[in-house]
Protein backbone atom coordinates (compact mmCIF):
# COMPACT_ATOMS: atom_id res chain seq x y z
CA UNK A 1 0.00 0.00 0.00
CA UNK A 2 1.63 3.06 -0.81
CA UNK A 3 1.83 6.10 1.36
CA UNK A 4 1.96 8.62 -0.90
CA UNK A 5 -0.72 8.00 -2.65
CA UNK A 6 -3.75 7.69 0.30
CA UNK A 7 -2.91 10.77 2.26
CA UNK A 8 -4.44 13.22 0.10
CA UNK A 9 -7.37 11.07 -0.56
CA UNK A 10 -8.07 11.09 2.93
CA UNK A 11 -7.49 14.54 3.66
CA UNK A 12 -9.80 15.32 0.90
CA UNK A 13 -12.51 13.68 1.90
CA UNK A 14 -11.90 15.02 5.76
CA UNK A 15 -12.05 17.96 4.21
CA UNK A 16 -15.41 17.81 1.86
CA UNK A 17 -17.19 16.16 5.20
CA UNK A 18 -16.46 19.47 7.23
CA UNK A 19 -17.24 21.40 4.58
CA UNK A 20 -20.05 20.19 3.40
CA UNK A 21 -22.16 19.13 6.10
CA UNK A 22 -24.84 21.57 6.41
CA UNK A 23 -26.68 23.04 3.10
CA UNK A 24 -25.78 26.83 3.85
CA UNK A 25 -22.69 28.26 5.32
CA UNK A 26 -23.00 28.68 9.11
CA UNK A 27 -22.08 32.09 10.49
CA UNK A 28 -19.65 32.29 13.55
CA UNK A 29 -20.10 35.65 15.20
CA UNK A 30 -16.50 36.10 17.11
CA UNK A 31 -17.15 38.72 20.23
CA UNK A 32 -13.59 39.89 21.42
CA UNK A 33 -12.54 43.65 22.65
CA UNK A 34 -8.92 42.52 21.36
CA UNK A 35 -8.08 42.56 17.83
CA UNK A 36 -5.36 40.04 17.98
CA UNK A 37 -7.39 37.35 19.44
CA UNK A 38 -10.24 37.61 16.51
CA UNK A 39 -7.31 38.03 13.86
CA UNK A 40 -6.09 34.93 15.91
CA UNK A 41 -9.77 33.04 15.61
CA UNK A 42 -10.13 34.64 12.46
CA UNK A 43 -7.22 33.07 11.12
CA UNK A 44 -7.58 29.73 12.49
CA UNK A 45 -11.05 29.39 10.98
CA UNK A 46 -10.40 30.87 7.47
CA UNK A 47 -9.74 27.31 5.83
CA UNK A 48 -13.01 26.72 6.64
CA UNK A 49 -16.11 27.00 4.93
CA UNK A 50 -17.64 30.03 7.23
CA UNK A 51 -18.82 32.98 7.39
CA UNK A 52 -16.47 35.35 10.23
CA UNK A 53 -18.04 38.44 11.59
CA UNK A 54 -16.21 40.29 14.23
CA UNK A 55 -17.51 42.33 17.18
CA UNK A 56 -15.24 44.50 18.94
CA UNK A 57 -17.60 45.40 22.30
CA UNK A 58 -17.62 48.69 21.27
CA UNK A 59 -21.21 48.90 19.41
CA UNK A 60 -24.35 47.32 21.37
CA UNK A 61 -23.25 43.56 21.38
CA UNK A 62 -27.27 42.82 22.34
CA UNK A 63 -28.56 43.94 19.09
CA UNK A 64 -26.04 43.01 17.42
CA UNK A 65 -26.07 39.44 17.52
CA UNK A 66 -30.14 39.36 17.23
CA UNK A 67 -29.39 41.02 13.70
CA UNK A 68 -26.66 38.80 12.57
CA UNK A 69 -28.47 35.62 13.87
CA UNK A 70 -25.48 33.56 13.38
CA UNK A 71 -25.27 29.81 13.90
CA UNK A 72 -22.52 29.77 16.88
CA UNK A 73 -21.00 32.99 18.97
CA UNK A 74 -17.31 32.85 20.75
CA UNK A 75 -17.82 35.15 23.01
CA UNK A 76 -14.42 36.20 25.37
CA UNK A 77 -15.00 35.96 29.02
CA UNK A 78 -12.92 39.20 30.16
CA UNK A 79 -13.90 41.90 28.20
CA UNK A 80 -13.63 45.22 29.90
CA UNK A 81 -17.03 46.99 29.50
CA UNK A 82 -19.79 43.90 29.28
CA UNK A 83 -19.99 41.12 31.63
CA UNK A 84 -19.92 38.14 29.04
CA UNK A 85 -21.62 36.19 31.74
CA UNK A 86 -24.84 38.20 31.86
CA UNK A 87 -24.33 38.82 28.17
CA UNK A 88 -24.80 34.55 27.48
CA UNK A 89 -27.91 34.58 30.30
CA UNK A 90 -29.89 37.59 28.12
CA UNK A 91 -29.19 35.44 24.91
CA UNK A 92 -30.19 32.39 26.08
CA UNK A 93 -33.15 33.99 27.12
CA UNK A 94 -34.56 35.27 23.93
CA UNK A 95 -36.15 33.11 22.22
CA UNK A 96 -34.45 34.80 19.28
CA UNK A 97 -31.11 33.48 20.35
CA UNK A 98 -31.83 31.15 22.58
CA UNK A 99 -30.44 28.02 20.56
CA UNK A 100 -27.11 29.79 19.61
CA UNK A 101 -24.33 27.60 21.31
CA UNK A 102 -22.05 30.66 22.89
CA UNK A 103 -18.64 29.07 23.55
CA UNK A 104 -16.28 31.22 25.95
CA UNK A 105 -12.57 31.97 25.28
CA UNK A 106 -10.76 32.17 28.53
CA UNK A 107 -7.21 33.02 29.62
CA UNK A 108 -7.65 31.09 32.90
CA UNK A 109 -8.38 27.83 33.24
CA UNK A 110 -10.31 27.49 36.10
CA UNK A 111 -13.45 25.29 37.01
CA UNK A 112 -14.46 28.36 38.93
CA UNK A 113 -14.77 29.97 35.23
CA UNK A 114 -16.12 27.15 33.71
CA UNK A 115 -18.85 26.20 35.95
CA UNK A 116 -19.95 30.59 35.68
CA UNK A 117 -19.94 29.30 31.84
CA UNK A 118 -22.02 26.22 32.16
CA UNK A 119 -24.38 28.37 35.05
CA UNK A 120 -24.59 31.58 32.04
CA UNK A 121 -26.11 29.09 29.51
CA UNK A 122 -22.69 28.42 27.92
CA UNK A 123 -22.33 25.50 25.32
CA UNK A 124 -18.18 25.26 26.61
CA UNK A 125 -15.04 26.82 27.54
CA UNK A 126 -11.60 27.21 25.11
CA UNK A 127 -9.05 28.19 27.45
CA UNK A 128 -6.33 30.97 25.46
CA UNK A 129 -4.15 30.59 23.58
CA UNK A 130 -6.01 28.60 21.38
CA UNK A 131 -5.45 25.30 20.00
CA UNK A 132 -6.35 25.41 16.35
CA UNK A 133 -7.62 21.66 16.15
CA UNK A 134 -9.30 21.86 19.19
CA UNK A 135 -11.43 25.44 18.13
CA UNK A 136 -12.14 23.61 14.56
CA UNK A 137 -13.38 20.27 16.29
CA UNK A 138 -15.68 21.94 19.10
CA UNK A 139 -17.05 24.80 16.37
CA UNK A 140 -18.04 21.89 14.14
CA UNK A 141 -19.57 19.54 16.33
CA UNK A 142 -21.44 22.62 17.97
CA UNK A 143 -23.04 23.73 14.35
CA UNK A 144 -24.32 19.92 13.46
CA UNK A 145 -26.10 20.30 16.13
CA UNK A 146 -27.14 23.24 15.98
CA UNK A 147 -28.63 22.87 12.28
CA UNK A 148 -29.96 19.76 12.85
CA UNK A 149 -31.74 20.81 16.12
CA UNK A 150 -33.44 23.67 14.08
CA UNK A 151 -36.58 23.50 13.41
CA UNK A 152 -36.98 20.11 15.62
CA UNK A 153 -40.42 19.78 17.62
CA UNK A 154 -39.57 18.83 21.08
CA UNK A 155 -39.60 14.93 20.94
CA UNK A 156 -36.96 15.33 18.27
CA UNK A 157 -34.90 17.28 20.34
CA UNK A 158 -35.22 14.66 23.29
CA UNK A 159 -34.43 11.99 21.36
CA UNK A 160 -31.38 13.73 19.86
CA UNK A 161 -30.14 14.57 23.43
CA UNK A 162 -30.75 10.87 24.32
CA UNK A 163 -28.61 9.61 21.46
CA UNK A 164 -26.18 12.04 21.77
CA UNK A 165 -25.36 10.29 25.34
CA UNK A 166 -25.26 7.13 23.77
CA UNK A 167 -22.98 8.25 21.44
CA UNK A 168 -20.46 9.50 23.75
CA UNK A 169 -20.50 6.17 25.65
CA UNK A 170 -19.76 4.08 22.56
CA UNK A 171 -15.91 3.49 21.19
CA UNK A 172 -17.31 4.89 18.02
CA UNK A 173 -17.32 8.50 19.84
CA UNK A 174 -18.49 11.32 17.71
CA UNK A 175 -18.98 8.87 14.73
CA UNK A 176 -22.36 10.18 13.85
CA UNK A 177 -21.67 13.57 13.18
CA UNK A 178 -19.08 12.55 10.54
CA UNK A 179 -21.60 9.76 9.29
CA UNK A 180 -24.32 12.61 8.94
CA UNK A 181 -22.24 14.52 6.95
CA UNK A 182 -21.03 11.51 4.53
CA UNK A 183 -24.70 10.50 4.31
CA UNK A 184 -25.24 14.26 3.09
CA UNK A 185 -22.50 14.07 0.75
CA UNK A 186 -23.67 10.32 -0.82
CA UNK A 187 -27.09 11.09 -1.00
CA UNK A 188 -26.50 14.34 -3.36
CA UNK A 189 -24.79 11.82 -5.55
CA UNK A 190 -26.77 9.46 -5.69
CA UNK A 191 -29.76 12.31 -6.28
CA UNK A 192 -32.06 11.42 -3.80
CA UNK A 193 -34.64 13.69 -2.17
CA UNK A 194 -33.73 15.95 0.38
CA UNK A 195 -36.71 14.17 2.23
CA UNK A 196 -34.19 10.67 1.80
CA UNK A 197 -31.19 12.72 2.59
CA UNK A 198 -33.10 14.31 5.80
CA UNK A 199 -33.74 10.81 7.05
CA UNK A 200 -30.19 9.68 6.51
CA UNK A 201 -29.19 12.24 8.68
CA UNK A 202 -30.95 12.11 10.88
CA UNK A 203 -30.54 8.10 11.39
CA UNK A 204 -26.97 8.48 11.52
CA UNK A 205 -27.75 9.72 14.73
CA UNK A 206 -30.48 7.95 15.93
CA UNK A 207 -29.60 4.64 14.65
CA UNK A 208 -27.62 3.19 17.39
CA UNK A 209 -30.13 4.49 20.34
CA UNK A 210 -31.22 1.42 21.32
CA UNK A 211 -27.79 0.68 22.90
CA UNK A 212 -28.78 2.97 25.62
CA UNK A 213 -30.54 0.15 27.33
CA UNK A 214 -27.75 -2.53 26.86
CA UNK A 215 -24.63 -2.98 29.97
CA UNK A 216 -21.82 -1.51 30.02
CA UNK A 217 -20.47 -4.52 31.00
CA UNK A 218 -21.54 -5.94 27.57
CA UNK A 219 -21.18 -2.48 25.52
CA UNK A 220 -17.97 -1.38 26.71
CA UNK A 221 -16.35 -5.43 26.80
CA UNK A 222 -13.28 -5.80 25.27
CA UNK A 223 -12.66 -9.37 24.68
CA UNK A 224 -14.90 -11.48 22.52
CA UNK A 225 -18.48 -11.41 23.02
CA UNK A 226 -20.81 -14.90 24.03
CA UNK A 227 -23.42 -15.88 22.46
CA UNK A 228 -25.67 -14.24 24.63
CA UNK A 229 -23.88 -11.04 24.71
CA UNK A 230 -24.16 -10.77 20.83
CA UNK A 231 -28.23 -11.58 20.88
CA UNK A 232 -28.14 -8.73 23.52
CA UNK A 233 -26.32 -6.19 20.82
CA UNK A 234 -28.50 -7.58 18.28
CA UNK A 235 -31.41 -5.92 20.02
CA UNK A 236 -30.37 -2.77 19.46
CA UNK A 237 -32.03 -2.11 16.70
CA UNK A 238 -35.35 -3.30 17.57
CA UNK A 239 -35.22 -1.05 20.78
CA UNK A 240 -33.89 1.53 18.72
CA UNK A 241 -37.01 1.62 16.53
CA UNK A 242 -39.33 1.42 19.67
CA UNK A 243 -37.73 4.45 20.99
CA UNK A 244 -38.08 6.09 17.88
CA UNK A 245 -41.93 6.04 17.02
CA UNK A 246 -43.23 8.97 18.40
CA UNK A 247 -40.79 10.24 15.43
CA UNK A 248 -44.13 10.36 13.64
CA UNK A 249 -43.13 13.55 11.01
CA UNK A 250 -39.67 11.06 10.27
CA UNK A 251 -41.56 8.20 9.47
CA UNK A 252 -38.82 7.13 6.95
CA UNK A 253 -36.12 7.13 9.91
CA UNK A 254 -37.55 3.98 11.38
CA UNK A 255 -36.84 1.72 8.74
CA UNK A 256 -33.02 2.67 8.56
CA UNK A 257 -33.01 2.17 12.57
CA UNK A 258 -34.66 -1.15 12.46
CA UNK A 259 -32.57 -2.70 9.21
CA UNK A 260 -28.97 -1.19 9.28
CA UNK A 261 -27.40 -4.66 10.04
CA UNK A 262 -29.20 -6.40 7.55
CA UNK A 263 -26.82 -8.18 4.94
CA UNK A 264 -27.59 -8.42 1.48
CA UNK A 265 -27.52 -12.15 1.39
CA UNK A 266 -30.01 -12.47 4.19
CA UNK A 267 -27.73 -13.32 7.17
CA UNK A 268 -27.78 -10.09 8.82
CA UNK A 269 -30.72 -8.76 11.23
CA UNK A 270 -32.98 -8.54 12.93
CA UNK A 271 -35.30 -10.25 9.86
CA UNK A 272 -32.65 -11.82 7.89
CA UNK A 273 -33.78 -9.48 4.66
CA UNK A 274 -32.12 -10.41 1.44
CA UNK A 275 -31.88 -8.37 -1.79
CA UNK A 276 -33.97 -5.89 -2.72
CA UNK A 277 -36.30 -6.47 0.03
CA UNK A 278 -33.52 -4.57 2.31
CA UNK A 279 -34.73 -0.98 2.41
CA UNK A 280 -32.79 0.96 -0.04
CA UNK A 281 -31.88 3.76 2.85
CA UNK A 282 -30.93 0.87 5.21
CA UNK A 283 -28.75 -0.47 2.49
CA UNK A 284 -26.90 3.14 1.50
CA UNK A 285 -27.08 4.44 5.60
CA UNK A 286 -25.03 0.80 6.30
CA UNK A 287 -22.55 1.47 3.40
CA UNK A 288 -21.70 4.44 5.30
CA UNK A 289 -21.23 3.38 8.78
CA UNK A 290 -19.42 0.60 7.80
CA UNK A 291 -16.79 3.07 5.85
CA UNK A 292 -16.77 5.29 8.73
CA UNK A 293 -15.91 2.23 11.00
CA UNK A 294 -13.25 1.05 8.89
CA UNK A 295 -11.58 4.72 8.05
CA UNK A 296 -11.88 5.58 11.82
CA UNK A 297 -9.55 4.04 14.81
CA UNK A 298 -10.80 1.91 17.23
CA UNK A 299 -9.42 0.60 21.10
CA UNK A 300 -8.99 -2.73 18.83
CA UNK A 301 -7.73 -1.51 15.44
CA UNK A 302 -5.90 1.55 13.25
CA UNK A 303 -7.88 3.50 10.85
CA UNK A 304 -7.64 2.08 8.17
CA UNK A 305 -7.18 4.16 4.83
CA UNK A 306 -9.83 4.76 2.47
CA UNK A 307 -8.41 2.87 -0.12
CA UNK A 308 -8.43 -0.28 2.18
CA UNK A 309 -11.42 0.03 3.54
CA UNK A 310 -12.89 -0.05 0.05
CA UNK A 311 -11.06 -2.59 -0.57
CA UNK A 312 -12.10 -4.63 2.78
CA UNK A 313 -16.38 -3.57 1.22
CA UNK A 314 -15.31 -5.18 -2.00
CA UNK A 315 -14.67 -8.11 -0.66
CA UNK A 316 -17.46 -7.89 1.47
CA UNK A 317 -19.83 -7.83 -1.58
CA UNK A 318 -18.08 -10.62 -3.27
CA UNK A 319 -19.04 -12.51 -0.30
CA UNK A 320 -22.46 -11.53 -1.08
CA UNK A 321 -23.25 -9.56 1.88
CA UNK A 322 -23.41 -6.16 0.22
CA UNK A 323 -25.62 -5.07 -2.32
CA UNK A 324 -22.49 -5.16 -5.06
CA UNK A 325 -24.09 -1.89 -6.96
CA UNK A 326 -24.02 0.15 -4.65
CA UNK A 327 -20.39 -0.54 -3.01
CA UNK A 328 -19.63 0.00 -6.65
CA UNK A 329 -21.44 3.63 -6.50
CA UNK A 330 -19.48 4.35 -3.34
CA UNK A 331 -16.29 3.22 -4.40
CA UNK A 332 -16.69 5.52 -7.55
CA UNK A 333 -18.06 8.21 -5.50
CA UNK A 334 -15.04 8.36 -2.77
CA UNK A 335 -12.39 7.57 -5.87
CA UNK A 336 -13.86 10.59 -7.62
CA UNK A 337 -13.52 12.99 -4.60
CA UNK A 338 -9.53 12.59 -5.28
CA UNK A 339 -10.04 14.41 -9.02
FE1 LIG B 1 -26.07 -0.56 14.99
Amino acid sequence: MKEVGEFPLATKIGSLVSNNSNLTTAKILIVDENPLSRMIVHDFLSLEDYKLVELDGMDPIFEGIIEQQPDLILLDAMMRRIDSFTLCRQLKGNHLTANIPIVFTTLTDSRTERIKAMEAGGSDVLVKPLNRIELSTRVKSLINQKCLSDGLNPTEQLLLTIAKAVDSRAVTKGGSIRVASLVRLFGRYLSLSTAEIENLAFAAHLHDIGTIAIPDAVMLKAGELTTEEKEIIRQHVLLGEEICQPLRNRSGVLPIVRHHHEKWDGSGYPDGLSGETIPYLAQIFQVIDIYDALTSDRPHKRAYSPQEALQIMDEEAKKGWRNPELIEKFTIFIRSQEQ
